[in-house]
């Protein structure tokens, strides 16, 4: 396990001191306790009250229905099966150098942490605001001796490492179910060293219409004609997995949408250069089981983003209309 990366203050950035699992900063006389040998290190925002904040709503969601769920037969072996079932997690294995210092921030219960973990050269941190969660990827961390795997609670707003600590970030799925999506993704940019990459998933403000489309049916009939959703439909036997995306696309308290260009303007913003997407910014290229995520591709016009985004209705809202932006920070 790496140790170079020192621990901060969730509140006051101070650096953390341990003492039998408790965590204490010296600068603002603070200490956080730990559950589980997982550091509990969450701070809420303080944000100014009109702003809203979900976050204590989503945090509560999430300990009712830790997502994704393991299963028991969970192994080793079976998340790499997994892994190379979805291209996504086997081209981030693949491509994200073993050695590498890694946070997987919002990584609910961990399962692509505890993958990307299975390289034991890699150092991953992966870090949640839900307890349960984290517990859940803490069992099968131990269960399977991923020593170079550390799970952290932790509130992305509020971050307990130094600026420009890892070589890759990854958030996948969870700024949108925060109260301010790029504010999250500014803060995870600066914890990305400088040539470093970013890897966020979101939902698509055109992709996630077949999703918004049967949430309004599901409103209607009270929960019925689940089969409508196509992951429920391929695997209709497995009840836990089921019920577990059911709630995560349909119930969640929160959610917003984002385009192809918006995220693009992120990246701008703050010092990240694109480098490639899922599905591809250019309209009509296919995405291939061997693509180079982190090599620069052509960023697409409006018009390339307007189809591609088209086609993410078309293609009936798969993967609950997700797509992933990736980005190198800029060597200043
Ligand atoms: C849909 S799950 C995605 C989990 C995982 N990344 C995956 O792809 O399977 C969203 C996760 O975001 C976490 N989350 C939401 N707001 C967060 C915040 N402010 N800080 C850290 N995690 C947060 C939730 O607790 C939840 O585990």
């Amino acid at each position: 396990m790496d140790r170079t990366i020192s621990l901060l203050c969730p509140a006051c950035q101070g650096a953390l001191a341990t003492r039998n699992s408790d965590w204490n900063c010296p600068s603002c006389g603070r200490s956080f306790g730990s559950d589980s040998g997982i550091p509990l290190l969450f701070f809420p925002n303080e944000w100014d009250a009109s702003k809203g904040d979900v976050t204590d709503a989503i945090k509560c969601f999430y300990e009712e229905t830790p997502f994704p769920n393991y299963e028991e037969t969970d192994s080793v072996w079976r998340l790499k099966e997994k892994a190379e079932k979805g291209v996504f997690a086997r081209l981030l294995d693949e491509q994200i150098p073993a050695d590498a210092t890694v946070l997987e921030a919002g990584c609910g219960t961990a399962q692509l942490s505890n993958f990307l973990g299975i390289r034991t050269a890699r150092t991953v941190f992966g870090t949640d605001i839900c307890l349960n969660s984290l517990k859940l990827g803490q069992d099968f961390r131990l269960r399977n001796n991923l020593d170079n795997v550390r799970l952290i609670q932790m509130n992305l707003f509020r971050p307990i490492f130094p600026p420009a600590s890892f070589d890759a970030v990854i958030c996948n799925g969870v700024l949108h179910h925060t109260s301010d999506p790029f504010l999250g993704f500014r803060t995870l940019a600066g914890l990305v060293k400088p040539g470093g990459v970013i890897v966020i998933g979101l939902y698509n403000t055109w992709g996630r219409l077949t999703t918004d489309f049967r949430r309004w049916i599901f409103r209607l009939t009270g929960s019925r004609f689940q089969k409508l959703d196509p992951r429920i439909r391929k695997d209709p036997t497995n009840a836990l997995r089921k019920r577990t995306w059911f709630l995560d696309q349909y119930k969640n308290p929160h959610e917003s949408k984002h385009t192809i260009g918006e995220v693009q303007g992120w990246f701008e913003k703050t010092g990240i250069d694109f480098l490639s997407g899922i599905p591809k910014a250019v309209a009509f290229e296919s995405f291939s089981g061997e693509e180079k995520l982190f090599e620069a591709h052509a960023r697409g016009s409006r018009l390339d983003h307007a189809l591609v985004q088209l086609g993410m209705i078309f293609s009936g809202g798969r993967e609950g209309g997700f797509f992933v932006m990736i980005g190198r920070r800029r060597v200043a």
